[in-house]
């Protein structure tokens, strides 16, 4: 998966010079509650797949998933993984992400790891997870 070594180290040395744990060095770290207005609630057991992609279960909502989780996103991932999830190089690349790296995704941001990434099981549900999900997978590959 996308996280070189040399994030790691950069993320290392961010740490140790701040005298501290990981930093959340930028941006807001308050989750922002996400309103999932009209799409399903997909309760609590994690899928394996996002459904809001074209052809997947809820595919006809693609469009309105890309909507609702352009602003999760904005609210509760854009402070690291930067503004249109363009990482600047000290967070993951979100947009590097295939959609074979479902499963990976949703544990990820319900779980985050010891390396600074929060975990959000407690303040976004499933439909907004796959939501952000959906609003990257709609964004341009980077270059
Ligand atoms: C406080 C900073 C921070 C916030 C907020 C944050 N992340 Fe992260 N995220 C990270 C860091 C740092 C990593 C790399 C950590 C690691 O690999 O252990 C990461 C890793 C990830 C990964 C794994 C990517 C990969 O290529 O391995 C995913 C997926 C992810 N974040 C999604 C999200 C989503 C979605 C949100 C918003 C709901 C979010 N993150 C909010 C800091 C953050």
């Amino acid at each position: 998966m996308a996280v070189s070594s040399s994030f790691f180290k950069a993320l290392v040395a961010a740490a140790l010079m701040a005298g501290a744990g990981v930093a959340w060095g930028h941006g807001n770290v308050t989750p922002q509650p996400v309103d999932t207005g009209a799409l399903p609630d997909l309760g609590t057991e994690a899928l394996m797949e996002n459904p809001f992609r074209e052809g997947n279960e809820h595919g006809d909502l693609n469009a309105k998933a890309i909507e609702i989780g352009k602003s999760g996103y904005a609210g509760n991932c854009a402070g690291c993984h930067g503004i249109e999830a363009m990482s600047g190089g000290l967070t993951p690349d979100l947009r590097e992400l295939t959609e074979w790296d479902d499963e990976y995704f949703i544990g990820r941001v319900m779980n985050g790891t010891e390396r600074g990434m929060p975990s959000f099981k407690n303040s976004l549900n499933q439909t907004a997870i796959w939501s952000i999900r959906t609003y990257v997978e709609s964004l341009p590959k980077p270059e």
